[in-house]
């Protein structure tokens, strides 16, 4: 049925199967006592990513069962192909190519520069051929993709809910039992939903997400769920003539096409897991002429940017509902930190007044709704990173305890109205007095 008869969507009933026969209760089951640990089972195996390695906790642990989610276009298919080609050096690597021939991936992975003679490739996605094929023994078997598997005995196509559902455990249980480590390549679209790989999420036992822009933005690899380590830390990757080369400096990166001396640019100091990084915020503020004011954030937090707008309207009356406002973060990097919230608001100051922030200032620090600044974690960390990449002033929140690093002068801010006078008359006049004359505007009429 293409249209639900109940809510008038389209496209989305899912296929479930009936269940053949009604299961009785089986003989009585066999309790075991947990296993001892066996240090060597759980051992890892190293992608030979530096950064692949990082957002896994060290490597890919042994037996286990990895779901790889990105756009179509990303590079899931080169960061999985890299990766096979660096372990098959010392594993035995079996790739089972749904989405391209094998003569396709041999032609990528020359373009990649390796090594692909010692991958075993199978061509053919349906659910026997693979699971026979994870039988003969690999250590390591890729699927690419998910989306392409199928099982002869199900009516649904390949990519159906319930193809994908059914392969994806299948193949995750003879996986597991073998001792197999297997990644499972999964397309999911901007909303995360079609295509299906959510319904492996429970199923299997790491799931990355690998996003980004599929322009030259930086594109980070991030785990959403871990059943052996941190889900904190991201990896970030570019993407050159070469496949995928990891960025280990992220700040340098970053900052490479910073122009200096414009408004409505700052710097803020991010983390991701243990590292740091420095990221530029730009805002922009714009008449918004007849329509709706729009407000429009690109790599932030779309659902705090309304609330930070909201916040220089009533607690700096910034008549800012007859303008559109704009915040992009550079580089293709997407931002939730809450800490981004002081670099968004001095962006917007400085975009709204036109006078350019000094070019040596980072900003973070969570912004309330009554106009508080708010610690962010890690303080020190983002504090050392600016103070290496050479800033010698940060506006932070009035209670962070981390101290100055050698050469950087902290301005403590308590209220976002702090911010006009936190750095001093010299540097900031120029947002103060278009402030006072916005308020004297206002009082005058
Ligand atoms: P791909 O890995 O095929 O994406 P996915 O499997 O996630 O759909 O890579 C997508 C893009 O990467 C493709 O449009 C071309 C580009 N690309 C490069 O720029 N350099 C390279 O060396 C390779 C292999 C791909
Ligand atoms: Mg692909």
């Amino acid at each position: 049925m293409g249209r639900c008869p109940e809510c008038g969507e389209w496209g989305s009933v899912v296929e479930e199967l009936e269940s053949r026969e009604p299961s009785a209760n089986g003989p009585a089951p066999d309790l075991q006592p947990l296993p001892p640990l066996d240090e060597t089972a759980c051992g890892r195996l190293s992608t030979g990513l530096e950064e692949a390695d990082r957002v896994l906790g060290g490597g890919l642990v042994r037996g286990s069962v990895l779901l790889l989610a990105g756009e179509p276009g990303i590079g899931k298919s080169t960061l999985t192909l890299q990766a096979a080609m660096l372990m098959a050096t010392h594993t035995d690597v079996l790739l089972v190519c749904g989405e391209e021939s094998p003569t396709q991936v041999a032609a990528r992975a020359g373009r990649l520069d390796g090594r692909s003679e010692r991958i075993r490739t199978l061509a053919d996605p349906s659910l026997p051929a693979v699971l026979a094929a994870v039988e003969s023994g690999p250590d390591l078997v890729v699927v690419d993709s998910v989306q392409t598997l199928y099982d002869p005995a199900i009516p649904s196509a390949p990519g159906s809910v319930a193809q994908v559902r059914e392969c994806g455990s299948r193949l995750a249980r003879a996986a597991r039992d073998r001792g197999t480590t297997l990644v499972l390549v999964g397309h999911v679209t901007k909303d995360g939903s079609v295509a299906g790989p959510r319904v492996l999420e429970h199923l299997v036992d790491v799931v990355c997400a690998f996003e980004g822009d599929r322009g030259d933005g930086v594109r980070v690899l991030r785990a959403l769920k871990n059943r052996f380590g941190s889900t904190q830390e991201a990896g970030f990757f570019e993407m050159t003539g070469r496949g995928l080369a990891g960025i280990r400096d992220a700040t340098s990166y970053l900052l490479a096409d910073r122009c200096p001396g414009l408004p409505g640019s700052v710097l803020g100091a991010f983390v991701e897991g243990r590292r740091a990084f420095l990221l530029e915020i730009q805002g922009l503020v714009a008449p918004a002429g007849r329509q709706m004011a729009r407000r429009t954030a690109i790599g932030v937090d779309s659902s705090r940017l309304p609330l930070l707008v909201a916040v220089l309207q009533r607690r700096l009356d910034l008549p800012l509902s007859e303008h559109d406002v704009y915040v992009s973060a550079v580089g293709g990097i997407s931002i939730t930190e809450p800490a981004a919230d002081l670099a968004v608001v001095c962006a917007l100051l400085s975009a709204w007044s036109g006078a350019a922030l000094p070019d040596d200032l980072v900003a973070f620090g969570e912004v309330g709704l009554a106009g508080e600044v708010r610690q962010a974690a890690s303080a020190d960390r983002r504090l050392a990173e600016a103070a290496a990449a050479g800033f010698r002033r940060a506006v932070i929140p009035w209670n962070t305890s981390a101290e100055a690093p050698a050469g950087m002068t902290l301005h403590r801010v308590r209220h976002v109205r702090d911010l006009l006078d936190s750095l001093g008359t010299s540097e900031l006049t120029g947002l103060r007095n278009p402030l006072q004359g916005t308020a004297a505007r206002a009082s005058n009429t």
